[in-house]
C-alpha cells in the first residue's frame, strides 16, 4: 500500500494477491451462458455445500445478486419488507421497484441492524384489494459491520413462516459474521431461502458474488440474471478468484477485524473524536467529531487532505474500513494523523 495515501473508504478497493491472480491466469473454461463453465459450475457447486442449498448461480455483483433474488421471490405488485437502512432500500436505485414494480416497505433499523421483531409482524399485509402482497423479508448481515446472529435470524425466519412469506439475505460481507460470531456459514443461512454473498468485498477478488437458493429459485434468478445483462461467457476466470478466496482469504478476516479493533481503540483516546460502539466488531468503525466547527464532510475533507481516505454514511458519522493490504503500522500512522488533524483548529 502507498505509505502516502492509506484508504479506509471500503474493502472493495483491495487488489487480487499475486496467487489469486495466477488461479485465474490457469482456470479452465467454457461458455457459462451454456452452463459449460467448469470452473463457474465448481464455484456453484461449493457455494450450494457452503450454504446447504441445492444450487447457486454466480453473478458479476452483489447489486445483481440482490436484484435476481427480490425478482425471483416477487412479482409486479408484490411487497418486501427490508431495513430502512439496508443496502437494497437506499444503496440499489430502488432497483428492485424500477425495474421489477416490486415495492419495498422499509423498517427502522435497529443500531445492531436487527428489524424489531414486532415492527416486521405489523408490516405484513393480510389479504386485503387495497394491500399490496407481501411476499418476501429481506435481512442484511452484516449490517455496517454489525452482525446479526442465527438466533435473531431464526425468529425472523419464523414470523416468516407463520405467513407464508419467504427469506432473503444480503450477505455481502456474510463471512465477517461468521468470523466474528464463530458461527458456520451454514448456521446463518439456514433461516434464509436465498442468500447472496460477495468475493469482491473483504475477500479481495476482483468481482463476482453468488446466490444459493433451492432449485426452482436458482432456475428463475437464472432467466433474469440474462435478462438483466449478467449472462456471463468464460466466467471462469473470475469464478477462479472467488474460489482462490474462499480458501485462502475466509479466516484472515480475523486480521481485518483485528485492525478494526486497535483502530476504534486508537481514534476513541484522541480528545475530540467519538466512536460509535460496537458489540461485535467486524471490519468497520464509525466515528466523529464532537467539535462544533468539524461536521462529517469537513472532517473527511481534513482526513484525504492528510491522506487518509474515509467514507461519509449519512447519520452514522464517518465510516472507516479495514482490509487486505493494511498493515498494523498502517493503522498507528492512521491515529497518529488524526491526532495531530484534531490538534490544529479547523479554520487553518
Ligand atoms: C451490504 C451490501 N450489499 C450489497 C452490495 C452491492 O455489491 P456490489 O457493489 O458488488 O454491487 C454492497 C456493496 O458495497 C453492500 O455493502
Amino acid at each position: 500500500m502507498n505509505k502516502n495515501r492509506i484508504d479506509l473508504r471500503s474493502d472493495t478497493v483491495t487488489l487480487p494477491p499475486q496467487e489469486m491472480r495466477d488461479a485465474m491466469s490457469k482456470a479452465e473454461l467454457g461458455d457459462d451462458v451454456y452452463g459449460e463453465d467448469p470452473t463457474v459450475n465448481l464455484l456453484q457447486e461449493r457455494c450450494a455445500q457452503l450454504t446447504g442449498k441445492d444450487a447457486a448461480l454466480f453473478v458479476p455483483t452483489g447489486t445483481m445478486g440482490n436484484l435476481s433474488s427480490v425478482l425471483s421471490h416477487c412479482q409486479r405488485g408484490d411487497e418486501v419488507i427490508l431495513g430502512s437502512r439496508s443496502h437494497i432500500a437506499i444503496w440499489e436505485q430502488g432497483g428492485a421497484s424500477a425495474f421489477g414494480g416490486v415495492s419495498l416497505r422499509t423498517i427502522a433499523n435497529e443500531a445492531d441492524g436487527t428489524l424489531p421483531l414486532e415492527q416486521i409482524s405489523l408490516c405484513i399485509n393480510d389479504d386485503n384489494v387495497h394491500r399490496t402482497t407481501t411476499k418476501l423479508i429481506a435481512l442484511e448481515n452484516t449490517y455496517n459491520g454489525q452482525p446479526l446472529t442465527p438466533a435473531y435470524m431464526r425468529m425472523v425466519k419464523e414470523i416468516a413462516l407463520q405467513n407464508g412469506l419467504a427469506v432473503h439475505l444480503d450477505g455481502a460481507r456474510l463471512f465477517n459474521a461468521s468470523r466474528a460470531l464463530l458461527a458456520s456459514i451454514d448456521e446463518f443461512t439456514a433461516h434464509v431461502d436465498s442468500v447472496q454473498f460477495c468475493f469482491s468485498k473483504g475477500l479481495s477478488a476482483p468481482a463476482g458474488s453468488i446466490i444459493c437458493g433451492n432449485h426452482e429459485f436458482i432456475a428463475k434468478a437464472r432467466r433474469i440474471r440474462k435478462a438483466l445483462g449478467g449472462g456471463m461467457r468464460q466466467a471462469g476466470v473470475l469464478a477462479a478468484a472467488c474460489i482462490w478466496a474462499l480458501d485462502n482469504m475466509v479466516e484472515r478476516l480475523d486480521i481485518d477485524h483485528a485492525l478494526a479493533m486497535q483502530l476504534a481503540q486508537g481514534l476513541s483516546e484522541i480528545e475530540g473524536i467519538r466512536v460509535a460502539p460496537a458489540k461485535h466488531r467486524t471490519n468497520m468503525v464509525f466515528f466523529e467529531s464532537d467539535r462544533a466547527d468539524l461536521s462529517v464532510q469537513e472532517l473527511a475533507r481534513r482526513l484525504r487532505d492528510i491522506g487518509v481516505l474515509v467514507a461519509v454514511e449519512g447519520q452514522l458519522g464517518i465510516r472507516a474500513v479495514t482490509h487486505f493490504g493494511l498493515t498494523t503500522e498502517d493503522i498507528e500512522e492512521v491515529v497518529l494523523r488524526v491526532e495531530q488533524l484534531m490538534g490544529v483548529p479547523a479554520s487553518l
